[in-house]
């Protein structure tokens, strides 16, 4: 697909911005003796994560919690991927088996295992027709009403400033574009601004998103529906900030050709789109191909999650949907992605240069070796509110890097490393088994100096 002007203007600003940093950056060099890596910015990246990264975009999985002891699962999902989606454990059937009776264990065993690797977890579900627990499924009315709200309530006050996005809403549409009837519709028409309503006061970190499925086609009656009440929703001042669509091109379903329409359409709405539960039958490269390059093309497509890792763990594992085969292999789906997401040019638009602050200040762009090890940092992409950074290490293969970003920023996102979190403004990184090439995004709130590291082996 042919990039827009846009994508070339915001690539040429890359690549002149990148010359004064890599400027600021050697007069910094020259008196402190450190090394400096070009950007990585044109450097393909080996793992879908790094990949989607290098634009500003996530590239996720769904994860089941019982499949965290098999090895080869979560080696792959630790090192291919940076946002992750709990299949079933975040859902109402999960979190609240007895009303007012919640549970989070299977949850949290989840964003441990995902944060604790560095990836950042989207909440699945709140409110939906499907995996009700007993309880609620027998409940309607105003009973079932408050019930809701309280689910979402209680829910959310345990992530609460935990999670990227949540899934308020899922499924609510009829394929014609009308509502689905069930025992929440039932509760009255206005049930998914409640939703939404309640969920903004509950976390206003989070960013909230109503989920579909067959909204992918900008013609059909179901994605029209779905529109209509997103625009009403933004006219009106119901909070909402992203629309996921499921994109499950499975049990018969195919890439629509008018696919980015629909995604830019949602997003000139002033919300973001996400492609959150992508699976295609027999893994079509060609469908594979397009639909990433759909959400490269849009700016607002802030990233894609897979339903599964291998085609073995997937929900219709009979369509062998994945981008694994069942022993762990990347099928050639998988490469198709890659090298789109390697060859999407950045197309959020960057940081305006008037920006005197624009990252050319890096306080301690590389440690001393005295741990042994060397950790080299270097600018990637930047954009208003954040920018990447990647990290070289050389020296030892057994390293620790403790990063310390300066407050208020805040790390966002890591790729390609083993992390934990001692407190919000500090990582402690160490290898993932894939090398000594790493990076992080950098929420950066107004301060753009570079974090400050050091390296150990251990
Ligand atoms: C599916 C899971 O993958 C299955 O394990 C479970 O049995 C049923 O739900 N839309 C959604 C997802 O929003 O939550 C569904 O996940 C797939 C369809």
């Amino acid at each position: 697909m042919a990039r827009s002007s846009s994508d070339l203007h915001g690539r040429r600003w890359w690549r002149s911005s990148a010359a004064r940093i890599l400027a600021g950056v050697a007069s910094v060099a020259a008196t402190a003796a450190v090394l400096v890596t070009a950007p990585g910015a044109d450097a393909a990246a080996s793992t879908l994560g790094a990949a989607a990264a290098q634009s500003g975009r996530y590239f996720g999985t769904a994860i089941a919690g019982g499949r965290l002891g098999d090895s080869a699962y979560t080696t792959i999902a630790a090192r291919e991927f940076n946002m992750v989606t709990a299949e079933n454990e975040m859902k109402p059937d999960a979190t609240e088996p007895n009303q007012n009776q919640f549970n989070f264990s299977a949850g949290d065993q989840i964003y441990n295992w995902a944060v604790g690797r560095g990836l950042r977890v989207r909440g699945h579900t709140l409110a939906w027709h499907a995996q009700q627990p007993g309880w609620m499924q027998n409940m309607n009315g105003s009973a079932l009403r408050s019930a809701m709200i309280n689910h979402i309530q209680k829910v959310m006050a345990h992530y609460q400033g935990k999670l990227a996005h949540w899934d308020v809403v899922n499924e609510a549409f009829n394929e014609d574009g009308s509502r689905r009837s069930s025992n929440l519709q039932g509760t009255g028409n206005d049930w998914i601004e409640v939703a939404f309503r309640t969920a903004r006061a509950a976390d206003p970190s989070v960013k909230l998103c109503y989920n579909d499925y067959n909204i992918d086609n900008w013609n059909y009656g179901k994605t029209q529906g779905v529109y209509n009440m997103v625009r009403d929703f933004k006219a009106r001042g119901v909070p909402i900030d992203c629309v996921g669509l499921q994109a499950h091109f499975t049990g018969g379903s195919s890439v629509p050709s008018n696919f980015q329409t629909t995604i830019s359409s949602f997003a000139a709405l002033g919300v973001d789109v996400a492609l959150t539960e992508v699976d295609v039958t027999n893994a079509s490269t060609s469908q594979y191909t397009a639909l990433t390059q759909a959400c490269l093309n849009v700016a607002r497509c802030v990233g894609i999650t897979v339903w599964g890792v291998r085609d073995s763990d997937s929900w219709r594992s009979s369509e062998s949907p994945l981008l694994f085969d069942g022993n762990g292999n990347k099928k050639a789906a998988y490469n198709s992605v890659l090298n789109a997401l390697n060859a999407g040019s950045p197309t959020t638009t960057p940081t305006t240069p008037t920006n005197p602050t624009t990252p050319t200040t890096p306080t301690t762009p590389t440690t001393p070796g005295g741990g042994g090890c060397t950790a080299t940092l270097s600018a990637g992409q930047a954009w208003s509110d954040r920018y990447n950074l990647n990290v070289s290490v050389s020296g030892s293969s057994t390293w620790t890097v403790t990063m310390t970003v300066p407050s208020p920023a805040r790390i966002s996102a890591t790729w390609n490393i083993n992390g934990t979190w001692p407190s919000s403004q500090v990582l402690v990184a160490k290898p993932n088994g894939n090398g000594s090439n790493w990076g992080v995004t950098i929420q950066h709130n107004g301060n753009w100096n570079w974090p400050s590291v050091s390296c150990s082996t251990s």
